[in-house]
């Protein structure tokens, strides 16, 4: 049987709409925890091969998702270019800030391959490892994200020092945006290459700019990726995810040329089967939260979102990524009430 989300994303026909969820393998699962246990660092973890492997099966054996997703993380990439990338415990990635042409200027991008050799050892693993149903999600941050980490020097930031270089000095802020289109179009050509079968884009920090912002750093490298995957791999289906982008979410879809489009749990739902499904599969978009509160709110929230955006191509996903207090068993409610299809 062809699998469900590469049919859904090539707009065709399917028995029930395919369903993985962002963050499938985390620590909400005790498998997961204990593996982690066994890294000295996140950073090693994602880098090894096995273990990647290992921790990007597990959701699978408990829910059996249509896809799986390469156990990764976006800021491999900066790490890659040489920048210093810490995860700290309970405190999040710290990134040694990049702020000026100096800094760029001690970025290595002919050094990528070489770091990221163990990622793309770990999706040849995981490819050979896959039964005939399920597909494999490659991906990658998108570059405004990316960047917004590299600037920032953490997350959970408004974004103040990287949204007043993109405005104060364009021109310097568009080289890095450039050195990350380069090198995240090289990494994501590598992972299809190694047995990804479509890819995802993650712009979670997309929301925080205006409209002519948007188009610079959020459209225009989002568009080039998706040129540049195309030029190696016609086919590979590409989902966007502009999180929180709001009516910006239309503009996008038309312009990047995505084949699928994740939505944040505030995209209203009859906006988008009117207004995006045309366009392109929609992906999305239940509340993470209610995966914590689980029931007849989170039944309920289900099933609407089955009837609204089950009737054009769609895949059933999150908002955003799963909680670590997630009750696993909500996860399998979910699971098996896409199964019987309400
Ligand atoms: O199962 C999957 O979804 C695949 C693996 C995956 C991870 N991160 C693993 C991870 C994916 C696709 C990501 C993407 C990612 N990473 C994004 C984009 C999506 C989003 O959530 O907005 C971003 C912004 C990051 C950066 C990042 N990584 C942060 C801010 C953090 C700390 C917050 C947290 O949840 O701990 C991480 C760490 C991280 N990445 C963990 C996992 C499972 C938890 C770390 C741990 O286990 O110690």
């Amino acid at each position: 049987m062809a699998k469900r989300i590469l049919e859904t994303l090539h707009k065709r026909p399917v028995d029930r709409p395919p369903f993985w969820f962002m963050r499938q393998a985390g620590r909400y699962l005790p498998e997961y925890r204990q593996i982690r246990e066994t890294a000295p660092n996140f950073l090693e973890f994602c880098y090894s091969p096995e273990k990647a492997l290992e921790v990007t099966l597990q959701p699978l054996r408990r829910y059996r998702m249509d896809a799986a997703i390469l156990f990764s993380d976006i800021l491999v990439v900066p790490d890659a270019l040489g920048q210093d990338v810490q995860f700290r415990q309970g405190e999040g990635p710290v990134l040694e800030p990049i702020r000026d042409a100096v800094g760029l200027d001690a970025l290595d991008p002919a050094g990528i391959d070489k770091v990221l050799d163990p990622v793309i050892d770990a999706v040849g693993r995981i490819s050979a490892a896959l039964d005939d149903e399920t597909a494999l999600i490659g991906f990658a941050g998108a570059p405004w994200t990316v960047a917004l980490y590299m600037v920032e020097g953490r997350g959970g930031t408004e974004g103040t020092e990287v949204r007043t270089w993109a405005a104060r000095d364009p021109e310097g802020f568009q080289k890095l945006i450039d050195i990350l289109c380069d090198a995240t179009i090289r990494y994501l050509n590598r992972q299809v290459d190694a047995g990804a079968e479509l890819l995802q884009l993650f712009d979670s920090w997309a929301g925080l700019l205006g409209e002519e912002q948007f188009m610079r750093w959020v459209v225009e490298p989002n568009r080039r990726i998706v040129e540049g995957v195309r030029a190696a791999h016609p086919d590979v289906p590409i989902i966007g995810f502009p999180r929180n982008a709001g009516v910006l979410y239309e503009t996008f879809v038309r312009e990047t040329g995505v084949d699928g489009v994740s939505l944040d749990h505030t995209v209203p739902l009859q906006w988008a089967a009117d207004v995006l499904q045309p366009v392109c599969a929609v992906q999305g978009n239940l509340d993470n939260h209610m995966l914590l509160v689980g029931g007849e709110a989170m039944e309920r929230a289900v099933m609407q979102i089955l009837d609204v955006l089950g009737h054009g191509p769609f895949i059933f996903n999150l908002g955003h990524g799963i909680l670590p207090p997630t009750p696993p068993e909500n996860v399998g409610r979910v699971a098996e009430l896409i199964r019987a299809g309400r």
